[in-house]
């Protein structure tokens, strides 16, 4: 099967299936505040991604690239979007325009419709140091995701089988290019360990993205005859891994997805510690359903409802955000109980 095809399968089928609700989110509550001294209007929700400064805490997490006409028009719109609303915004693996030039447009016009806003570009860790700067020139990028996917290639019929020497590959990424790395994980999230190995070659924000949002096993598994169904719940839920991220590093910023749906899934990944969110499926759903303004309403929404839900809990910046009281329950409290993680 040729790579565009692949691409759009993707879409297709991340739609199709949909985002399960098993982030964790929903076991945790914040605790009210009737007195929070705090109004909407000062709510000033900036926040950093590593040295990037960003005006808005929800960040487009990398979805397409390659694949032709069809994601070109939602790159575009996503970018032109996520521009009026000060969101970064990531591509999809520009691994396709890196080998084949007449790829590029894919990827370029998320950064025609959005001169100036904060663009990260997009390769797997397999990608060389070369590679990764030719992606960050490709669209001006502000910064690079190197996204980890063991579990997405293992089920992939035509995936990778050898993950040999991926940290090795990212310190000699980091070394070379002269923008950000950010280390980013496609749905199974980070635990402790890993996130503490990423900080010491250097990353300075990793994206945990966790398990529970878009299932990129069972993505891989609907265009498989025998499926691999034992990694169709495989992964460290969102929560969890935002917790077990900020356990595991000491000045990284550690990044939010997996899962988020609304502003109270930002809201609480912010509270776990993350210093920004990432939605990916959510945004591509409310494009392909409800179009540019269906977007354009979601997005509006999203920062209007983050906001009131700070005013609420008298947060009036992200870093309030993070020390808000929390109550966990359930599997989630489960989990950190049992890593030793409060
Ligand atoms: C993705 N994702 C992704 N990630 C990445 O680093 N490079 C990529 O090329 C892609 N491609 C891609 C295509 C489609 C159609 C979707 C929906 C997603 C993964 C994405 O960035 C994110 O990590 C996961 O989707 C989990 O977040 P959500 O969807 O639960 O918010």
């Amino acid at each position: 099967m040729s790579r565009a095809k692949r691409k759009l399968d993707h879409i297709d089928h991340a739609l199709a299936t949909g985002q399960s609700r098993d982030s964790g989110f929903d076991d945790i509550v914040f605790v009210h505040n009737s007195l929070p001294d705090s109004s909407v209007e000062e709510i000033d929700y900036s926040s950093k991604i590593g040295e990037l400064s960003i005006s808005s805490p929800i960040f487009i997490n990398a979805m397409t690239g390659g694949g032709g006409k069809k994601t070109e028009e939602i790159n575009g719109a996503l970018s032109a979007a996520a521009a009026r609303y000060g969101m970064a915004v990531a591509v999809g693996s520009q691994m396709a325009a890196v080998k084949d030039p007449s790829e590029r447009s894919t990827y370029e016009v998320v950064r025609k419709v959005n001169p100036k806003g904060l663009i990260f570009a997009n390769l797997g860790s397999e990608a060389t140091p070369d590679q990764a700067q030719q992606a960050v020139d490709m669209i001006e990028a502000d910064a690079i995701q190197i996204h980890l996917n063991v579990i997405q290639e293992l089920v992939m019929p035509e995936g990778d089988r050898d993950f040999t020497g991926a940290l090795g590959r990212i310190e000699q990424i980091i070394r070379k290019v002269d923008v950000p790395v950010i280390v980013k994980e496609t749905g199974f999230g980070m635990d402790t360990h890993t996130v503490a190995k990423l900080e010491g070659i250097g990353v300075t924000a990793i994206d945990i993205g966790g398990y529970g949002g878009t299932n990129f096993s069972r993505i891989e598994n609907a265009r498989r005859s025998r499926t691999l169904d034992m990694f169709n719940s495989w992964g460290i839920p969102s929560a969890a891994s935002i917790a077990e991220g900020c356990s595991g590093s000491e000045a990284a910023s550690i990044l939010g997805s997996g899962g988020i749906q609304n502003a109270l899934d930002a809201a609480k990944a912010i509270a776990l510690g993350a210093s920004a969110a990432g939605m990916a499926g959510t945004i591509l759903s409310a494009y392909t359903e409800k179009g540019e303004e269906g977007l354009e309403e979601e997005l509006k929404a999203l920062h209007l409802e983050l906001k009131w839900i700070m005013c609420a809990l008298g947060a009036a910046t992200v870093t309030d955000l993070q020390q808000v009281p929390l109550i966990l329950s359930g599997p989630t409290h489960h989990w950190l109980t049992e890593r030793g993680i409060s």
